[in-house]
């Protein structure tokens, strides 16, 4: 092995820079000369590219976003499109490209490999930690300490109006972040599609909890934390509807994009430099359609076909004691 690609493809994540600093950091430790592909598959299928040397990811760490860009890449779908990012890197003479990206970027990968000689290999970069075979996605940590920080100070305006608020946070269609962000945050309730579909039908299981609060326990303020994608209509919907039945104003906050920028917390920098270094050493060993994912502290290769069953469970202890003090 001589030559490698990376690319970052799908939403942008926290650590996704940290990521691209320990692929090129360990490829040179192995003699092995890297490709960076810009805006993602894009950037494979129109030759867009940069050499990566050491000295170009120098103090990126620290940063959020990608210097390599990122983005969605519907050409790649296509059968044309897939025989034509494999020409390009066989082209390019690269004997291998490393993904970081979250399951549908991974679909690109299997897409390609019928037409390519050469090795596949994923790194899990999604805020959403919706990602089967490792225990956290790299920009996860970093979205929750994001949302707690905004669900904090939507606490301060919600106490001082004693008012019910609706926080809507990302995640697509896993309740990750919201249920791990709802519970750091105290919020007294929270919504994601792990606990079942709510509709306007469907209002008074929520109704029942905010009535509950506000009579028996006085509570001065109300915060339910609402993952995107859990309500016809929206979370403005849902607040007008709550508004309605409640007989008083419900307020919408949707967090979105705030959650994807800012600097990688800690554990996402750690996570991104381990699951990097990985990726390369793995491939040196001849890992083919394989992620490389953290599960139990350990770092692991998992087939990136199975990246998407959507097996991985939220947490069963916390769903269920959420539920638990939400009803009580
Ligand atoms: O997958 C990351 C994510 O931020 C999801 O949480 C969200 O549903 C989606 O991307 C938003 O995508 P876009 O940036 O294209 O609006």
């Amino acid at each position: 092995m001589k030559r490698i690609g990376v690319l970052t493809s799908g939403g942008d994540a926290p650590g996704m820079n940290a990521c691209i600093r320990a692929v090129v950091l360990t490829a040179a430790a192995y003699n092995l000369d890297v490709v960076g592909f810009h805006h993602g598959y894009n950037g494979l299928l129109d030759e867009d590219y940069q050499t990566l040397l050491p000295q170009h990811v120098q103090h990126i760490i620290q940063h959020g976003g990608t210097i390599l860009k990122s983005a969605r890449c519907k050409a790649l779908y296509t059968d044309a499109g897939a025989v034509q990012a494999a020409q390009v890197l066989h082209k390019l003479q690269l004997d291998a490209l490393v993904i970081i990206g979250g399951d549908g970027s991974f679909r690109g990968a299997l897409a390609i490999a019928p037409h390519y000689h050469g090795q596949l290999i994923g790194v899990p970069g999604t805020i959403d930690n919706d990602v089967d075979g490792t225990d956290f996605t790299i920009g996860f940590a970093t979205a929750i300490d994001t949302a707690l920080d905004a669900i904090d100070k939507i606490r301060d305006t919600a106490d001082a109006f004693e008012r019910i608020f609706l926080v809507e946070l990302m995640g697509r269609h896993s309740g990750y972040i919201a249920l791990s962000a709802g519970i750091a945050a105290g919020a007294e309730q929270i919504i994601c599609p792990e606990f079942g579909p709510v509709s306007k039908a469907q209002l008074t299981k929520l109704l029942a909890p905010i009535q509950h609060a506000q009579l028996l326990r006085g509570k001065s303020s109300y915060i339910m934390v609402v993952a995107e994608n859990s309500y016809p209509g929206g979370t403005i919907a849902l607040a007008e509807d709550l508004s309605a039945e409640l007989g008083t104003e419900c307020r919408a906050c949707i967090l979105g994009h705030i959650q994807r920028g800012g600097k990688p917390v800690g554990a996402d920098r750690i996570l991104a430099t381990k699951l990097g270094a990985y990726a390369v050493e793995q491939l040196v060993n001849g890992a083919h359609l394989m992620m490389a994912g953290e599960l139990n502290q350990q770092a692991v290769l998992y087939p990136l076909a199975q990246t998407g069953e959507r097996t991985k469970q939220i947490d069963p202890y916390l769903v269920r004691w959420q539920q638990q003090i939400a009803s009580d």
